[in-house]
């Protein structure tokens, strides 16, 4: 039933492309075409063994590439194991003797440059060119048999006069560093875009539609094994398989070498190749070590994507220079702010570099670098390319200064005393933290909000429903059900879930704050011994540090981040919301506790002036409208003015809402 459904769609499908393509006279509307299109791309995401290569699903897409045809792989295009030194090449082969019990020494190795291309298999059936594919993901290719034949080195009849019935030559399509260079120049007079590398080069040559242009390219390709193969082929040594491809009419790879598996053997012959590889036409970009021997491979077999019989060693990182143009600061998660180097764009490492890290202040100190400076980079491997050392001083060099503010919230940043890091101390309030802190926030050792799981906040965070952990509060039904895979029922459970977690402990509360180097531990001690949050908010550092195993690093931080009005606001709101800690107040009786008291409320508060009123009125103390000598004290909201400056000129008392909340509003009811 399935199988016949799928087979119909592809031909109605590929009946009405045909019309709309081809005869440019379409047979039914965009919609209903979309929806049998959908219904083909569910089948094959339900049956992906009914896959057909004829399906209209293989050349969807945008890019040009997906007009060429998939191919399947019978015989598995593998990739290699990477190995960055000499160590790591030689316990990969001590790992493989083991398996095969043998002393390393004794296991018959080859090697080959490792030609940086791209992979290519080109299958000849009864000794004729048959098609040419690229790796793909291993498995399907694309047919470039159009490009493939323009490469001169590629013969269309194999040099046999018996070809095995089937034969698929494994190798690498290249273009020669001159070519390149050559390619290059033409493109720079012809104003027309430069490639920035030789395997880019290679790599867009072989998409060409057109063979024309191809053709007009000089590729070439260097066999090294091969994929699936029927007839008379008896081979012991991956060697010999070579030898016998070289005798077909393929180009060899030039300097390859057998020889056993001892430590020395390796660095003999890295050595040696390291010196060769700027005089060779190509570029290399390491060297392939394979087990000769194929009953060996057969027994090691593969793991993942790689066969455990060979492995690239790969050169180091080339060391490039070029001049640095600017330094930027990137907010991490954590608050941290890291200089990251704008370059020049330069090759280096098999990709083009335009941003290298800087790590810290302290290490653009050390290398003493300015911009202007020419500098130079490293990459290895995947390793997020660097800046190692400043090569010449610029002409018009600019010092590297860290900004005061954070460039993503504006607000204060510190370095931390016996620290190289910068952090901004915007904590709650700076959306390059935000969904970490959210996160953290909500996490089971904090705010224990159970249903309020990572993949959620990143869906509220990333649909802008809330952007700071006081936002969780003002969350509502219809928000979150709005939401994918969010019914009514489990809308209501994370709302629960909210509510319930409102009531916690102040030391759990300030290690939800996320405030660095202050953790669970550290939040006890604080908490257990200051009592309230106003008395923690008001600290200073010296009170702080009073706190046992309370450092000074600790202490900064704290006072730095409640120094932050945004993260003073957002803990006014979380506290209005309702978020309490009942049992950690040692205010004996509420009732009346500031009789004949004079207040003044100022500024812009988060619960209504009027219900603040009320508040300090039920509790016996006058609210008054203006800033007295004999004013007790003062609540600044955000944005407080004249009479916050008139409090403070007076000495007079001044609390902020989030002291006062904690104080007043966050207090178990009075019984009597
Ligand atoms: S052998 C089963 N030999 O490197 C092992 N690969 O990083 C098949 N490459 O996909 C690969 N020169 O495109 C082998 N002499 C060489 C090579 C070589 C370049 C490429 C190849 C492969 C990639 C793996």
């Amino acid at each position: 039933m399935i199988e016949q459904r799928y087979a119909d769609l592809i031909r109605q499908i590929n009946q009405w492309d045909h019309a709309y393509y081809v005869l440019d006279a379409p047979l039914i509307s965009d919609a209903e075409y979309d929806s049998y299109f959908r219904e083909l791309l569910v089948l094959e995401t339900e049956y992906p063994e009914l896959v057909s290569l004829a399906s209209p699903s293989q050349r969807v897409g945008a890019s040009p590439i997906e007009d060429f045809q998939k191919i399947s792989h019978q015989v598995k295009m593998l990739s290699l194991a990477n190995a960055f030194s000499l160590e790591e090449t030689y316990s990969f082969f001590e790992k493989a003797a083991k398996e095969l019990d043998r002393a390393p020494e004794s296991l018959p190795l080859f090697s080959e440059p490792k030609l940086d291309g791209l992979a290519i298999s080109i299958r000849y059936e009864r000794g004729l060119f048959c098609y040419a594919a690229t790796r793909g993901d291993g498995q399907i290719g694309e047919d470039v048999s159009h490009n493939i034949k323009t490469i001169r080195s590629v013969p269309l009849k194999l040099a046999d006069e018996h070809p095995p019935d089937i034969l698929e030559v494994r190798g690498e399509v290249f273009m020669p560093k001159a070519a390149f260079e050559k390619l290059n120049q033409l493109a720079a007079q012809n104003d027309s875009k430069r490639f920035v590398n030789p395997r880019n080069a290679a790599a867009g040559t072989i998409r060409q539609m057109n063979p024309k242009f191809t053709a007009e390219r000089d590729l070439q390709f260097i066999p090294y094994g091969i994929g699936e193969y029927q007839g008379l082929l008896d081979f012991k040594r991956h060697s010999e398989i070579l030898s016998y491809l070289t005798s077909l009419g393929f180009k060899q790879n030039p300097h390859t070498y057998a020889f056993a598996g001892s430590f020395s053997a390796f660095a003999d012959n890295y050595q040696q190749m390291a010196e060769l590889r700027d005089h060779l036409p190509m570029e290399i970009d390491g060297i392939v070590y394979k087990i000769d021997e194929l009953a060996l491979q057969t027994t090691l077999g593969f793991i993942a994507r790689s066969p455990k019989w060979a492995v690239a060693r790969k050169f180091p990182a080339q060391h490039i220079s070029t001049p640095l143009l600017a330094v930027d600061f990137q907010v991490g998660r954590t608050g941290v702010l890291t200089p990251v180097a704008r370059l020049e764009p330069v090759f280096v490492g098999g990709v083009t570099v335009s941003n290298a890290t800087l790590h810290n202040m302290d290490e653009i100190e050390r290398l003493g670098l300015c911009i202007g400076d020419v500098v130079e980079i490293h990459r290895a491997g995947d390793v997020i390319p660097k800046v190692a050392k400043v090569t010449a001083l610029g002409l018009d060099r600019k010092a590297i200064i860290m900004p005061l503010s954070c460039p993503v919230c504006s607000s204060a940043v510190k370095r931390t005393e016996g620290q190289a890091a910068y952090r901004c101390t915007g904590g709650l309030s700076c959306s390059a933290q935000a969904a970490e802190h959210i996160r953290h926030y909500a996490s089971r050792k904090c705010m224990n909000i159970v249903n309020l799981g990572t993949k959620l906040i990143e869906q509220l965070y990333n649909a802008g429903m809330i952007k700071t952990i006081a936002d969780i509060y003002t969350l509502t039904l219809t928000d979150i059900a709005e939401l994918e895979r969010h019914g009514e029922k489990s809308a209501q459970n994370i709302l629960d879930s909210i509510e319930i977690s409102k009531t916690t402990k102040l030391s759990t509360f300030l290690t939800a704050l996320g405030i660095p180097e202050i953790g669970e531990e550290s939040a006890k001690t604080i908490a257990k011994h200051f009592k309230t949050y106003p008395a923690i908010a008001e600290a200073s550092v010296e009170e702080i540090m009073q706190v046992p195993d309370i450092g000074p690093i600790m202490a900064k931080n704290l006072v730095e981040f409640f120094n932050e009005t945004k993260n003073r606001a957002i803990i006014a709101k979380i506290i209005a919301a309702g978020v309490n800690w009942p049992n950690e107040i040692t205010t004996p009786t509420q009732a009346q506790r500031l009789a004949g008291q004079s207040w003044v409320l100022t500024g812009t508060l988060s619960i209504p002036r009027q219900e603040a009123k009320a508040l300090l009125e039920s509790l016996g103390a006058k609210v008054a409208g203006s800033v007295s000598k004999k004013t007790d004290c003062v609540v600044a909201g955000i944005d407080a003015g004249s009479k916050l400056t008139k409090a403070q000129t007076l000495g007079v008392k001044v609390i902020d809402e989030a002291a006062f909340l904690a104080e007043f509003v966050n207090v178990p009811k009075d019984d009597s």
